[in-house]
């Protein structure tokens, strides 16, 4: 029972950057958070940030496809920032996990400048949190207890 949280460029500056639109919540907090709230239920939340896409794709292709089938999460958070509306190289390695992805937003990407509206993750997730700060992620995890882990809430 295995989660991978992925964080992309700029979301290790959360508190500090631009609160107005990202909030106050450090990255930190929104990843302790997640870890406790999926160890009440028995679930490993391995978390990764980077500022650099090919360190995402590593990872998400480590954890997704090349570690033993055993070790390997069930699901994928992921907050690409920036990438999203820039990585295809980024929608191939989820691709290549063939492992079910919520994207989140902390912001709402559609009322913001038209550049954001296009996502190279979106027709493939799962689904897709946008808008509702910190919270959006708690509400995939929650997503994948009810999901993947048939949690009853
Ligand atoms: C973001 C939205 C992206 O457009 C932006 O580049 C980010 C963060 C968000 O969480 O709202 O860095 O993914």
């Amino acid at each position: 029972r295995k989660l991978l949280l992925v964080n992309g460029v700029n979301l290790n500056l959360l508190g500090k950057r631009e609160p107005e639109i990202y909030g106050h919540t450090t990255l930190a907090d929104i990843e302790e958070k997640l870890t406790a709230r999926a160890a009440d239920y028995g679930i490993k939340l391995i978390c990764t940030q980077s500022n650099h896409e090919g360190k995402l794709i590593d990872d998400i292709q480590h954890y997704g496809l090349l570690v033993d089938a055993a070790e390997q999460v069930d699901a994928i958070i992921i907050n690409p920032a920036a990438f999203t509306h820039t990585s295809v190289a980024l929608r191939d390695a989820l691709l290549a996990t063939q492992k079910p992805f919520i994207e989140v937003h902390l912001s709402n990407v559609h009322t913001r400048e038209p550049f954001r509206h296009l996502s190279y993750l979106s027709d493939v997730a799962v689904g897709v949190i946008t808008g509702l700060g910190h919270l959006g992620y708690q509400m995939a995890l929650d997503y994948w207890l009810v999901n993947t882990y048939q949690t009853n809430f």
